[in-house]
């Protein structure tokens, strides 16, 4: 076994590209509810299961996944991860990572990002919102640059992508991504808390990779799909069969984004 995670990621992308293209231009990542939007990308051209790549387990909760498949979209090379290692599952901070890093390792300049999201603001957001992640609050007390070096975070959400993703969708709102490490859902005294403090989405992805990206000099788009409202905002529950309900039933406008902001590159 390995266990420096940066030589790891590169025998991951090794093994990714042997099956695949030499090098990929754009990463993709599908949060929950996501995986019918990346449908939307096109018709893969190879589709590999996690399993079969170094550093990569199976997903531990239904509907994330577990695949990764190779695609071309215009003139780039696109890799998209059906599912994501989350912090949750125990496994530590560079397993979170993993992708963006063989992602990083096998050429990819343009990291997005997407997630389900608790709407903080149902005064002005609607489930099956997509949201431009603005910037985050990392609140999971992990951070995958530890014993490393310092690294500049003024602008982890590219301004140029995010621009990008606008003239796709002009509807599309903007807004602060906080992350706990999860499993459960907040509290509503949490909820206002994360309120008061400036966010607008809660989940429990995004924010490390997004910094493994920054980290590798690659640019990052997040956008959330708002899945449901926050603990204490509304009358309803959170329940997962929600949050994946909602992304099927914004699929079409996100593939849009999705491959609209891609071939803009
Ligand atoms: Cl309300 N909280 C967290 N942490 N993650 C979520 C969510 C809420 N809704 C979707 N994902």
């Amino acid at each position: 076994m390995e266990n420096n995670p940066y030589a790891l990621a590169e025998r991951a992308a090794a093994a990714l590209t042997a099956l695949t293209y030499p090098k990929f231009d754009v990463a993709l990542v599908t949060g929950s509810g996501w995986v019918p939007a990346a449908d939307a990308l096109g018709e893969p051209a190879h589709e590999i299961a996690f399993t079969e790549l170094p550093g990569f387990t199976a997903p531990a909760v239904a509907g994330h996944g577990g695949k990764v498949r190779a695609l071309r979209v215009g003139d780039k090379n696109v890799l998209v991860f059906l599912g994501r290692t989350h912090l949750y599952e125990g496994r530590g901070v560079e397993p979170a990572v993993h992708g963006v890093r063989t992602a990083l390792a096998a050429g990819v300049k343009t990291v997005v990002l997407t997630n389900a999201a608790g709407g903080l603001r149902p005064e002005t957001q609607s489930i099956g919102d997509p949201v431009l992640i603005s910037d985050h609050l990392n609140l999971t007390g992990a951070n995958p640059l530890t014993g490393t070096s310092f690294l500049d975070l003024t602008e982890v959400y590219s301004k140029r992508l995010r621009a990008l993703a606008l003239e796709a969708d002009p509807s599309l709102a903007e807004g602060v991504y906080a992350a706990f490490r999860g499993p459960t859902y907040e509290t509503p005294a949490e909820i206002r808390m994360l309120r008061t403090l400036g966010a607008d989405l809660i989940g429990m992805s995004t924010v490390l990779e997004a910094i493994a990206a920054r980290e590798g000099g690659a640019e990052v788009l997040g956008v959330s799909l708002v899945t449901n409202v926050a603990a204490g905002l509304s009358d309803a529950l959170l329940d997962h069969a929600e949050v994946l309900e909602a992304g099927r039933a914004a699929a079409g406008r996100m593939g849009v984004l999705l491959k609209t902001v891609v071939e803009r590159l």
